[in-house]
């Protein structure tokens, strides 16, 4: 389509003009928006370009190394993976809050970022991969009072950026045209959306490293049966949530007292309402077998039927 194409040089021409032979940072977190402003600036002015991507320990399985292996193997960006595990993980003890626990990773992921951007000398630019909507949103709307995203913000005071935004004008598929265009590949352009705080808010109440490792764990299997199923993109976004509480259960002659994981697949268009995805029985079974059979610690499956509103999407 000519006007994609059309709005990739022009933007590309509009970046190096406004760039210059200055230098440019950017946040990277894996997901679609930054990664195509990331390739896109890449294009247009090579090394000038430096990502900082930080990994907050809340990412699912295999996903950081598959953004670096993406972005850095395959696109050469120069990308700084700030190993954050231990700090966040840290900050989280001891939190049950939902609101504490966005609070905290979201303060905690900006003075990451900037505690690395100060290492680095000489940068004029910040670039993010802001849509049109963000811009909406942040500005209005009152999904922000009842849950604080934070896709826009927090730069530090001291440091005095310009903002390059090149795809504040477009909406999420047209960006993800712009992505296909660039030649990214599919696992980038189409993921489904996952929330700043990542994992933080799918394991309920405290955040430990055992509870992530069976919400991880089990969204895998999760995320697997459905691309076997050929149904990635019928299903708008899935996932796994540990409730944190046990029940009994029998395996083999034994009584078990384990945990309880609950998967939520639903079907939306912008995330404001969401109707809960009718997934094939058949699926389901897989899913639960596998989850119940490989992870450690999970006795009970449940499927959550509940629509948004009057449920949201995630459970915290
Ligand atoms: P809810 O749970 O509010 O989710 O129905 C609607 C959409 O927003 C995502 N979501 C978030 N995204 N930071 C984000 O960047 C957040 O704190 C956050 N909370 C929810 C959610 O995954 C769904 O797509």
């Amino acid at each position: 389509n000519w006007t994609m194409n059309d709005f990739i040089d022009l933007q590309i021409q509009h970046i190096r003009e406004t760039v210059g032979d200055k230098k440019v940072l950017l946040g990277l977190s894996g997901g679609v928006d930054s990664s195509v402003v990331g390739v896109l600036l890449h294009k247009a002015i090579g090394s000038q370009l430096t990502s900082i991507f930080v990994d907050h320990g809340l990412l699912r399985k295999n996903e950081a190394q598959q953004v670096m292996d993406s972005l850095v193997g395959k696109f050469g960006l120069n990308i700084i993976k700030v190993d954050a595990q231990e700090r966040f993980l840290s900050k989280l003890e001891g939190v049950t809050d939902p609101e504490k626990k966005r609070k905290i990773i979201g303060n905690e992921f900006i003075q990451v970022f900037n505690d690395e951007a100060r290492k680095l000398d000489g940068i004029d630019f910040l670039a993010q991969g802001t849509l049109y909507t963000d811009v909406v949103e942040s500005g209005t709307d009152t999904a922000q009072t009842i849950k604080s995203h934070h896709n826009v913000g927090g730069l530090p005071k001291d440091m005095k950026f310009k903002l390059i935004e090149p795809l504040n004008k477009l909406f999420k598929d047209e960006a993800r045209e712009i992505g296909e265009k660039l030649g990214m590949p599919e696992s980038l352009v189409w993921r489904q959306p996952f929330p700043g705080p990542g994992l933080g808010i799918r394991v309920l109440g405290e955040v430990t490293p055992d509870k992530l490792r069976i919400v991880r764990d089990s969204d895998f299997i999760l995320r697997d049966e459905i691309a076997k199923a050929g149904l990635q993109r019928k299903v708008w976004q899935y996932f796994t949530v540990l409730p944190g509480f046990k029940s009994v259960g029998v395996m083999g002659d034994g009584r078990t007292y384990d945990y309880t994981v609950a998967i939520r697949a639903v079907n939306s268009v912008d995330g404001m309402t969401a109707d809960f995805a009718r997934l094939p029985w058949e699926i389901l079974q897989k899913i639960s077998t596998r989850i119940v059979n490989e992870v450690d610690g999970v006795n009970r499956i449940v499927y959550d039927v509940t629509s948004k509103p009057p449920s949201t999407i995630e459970w915290e």
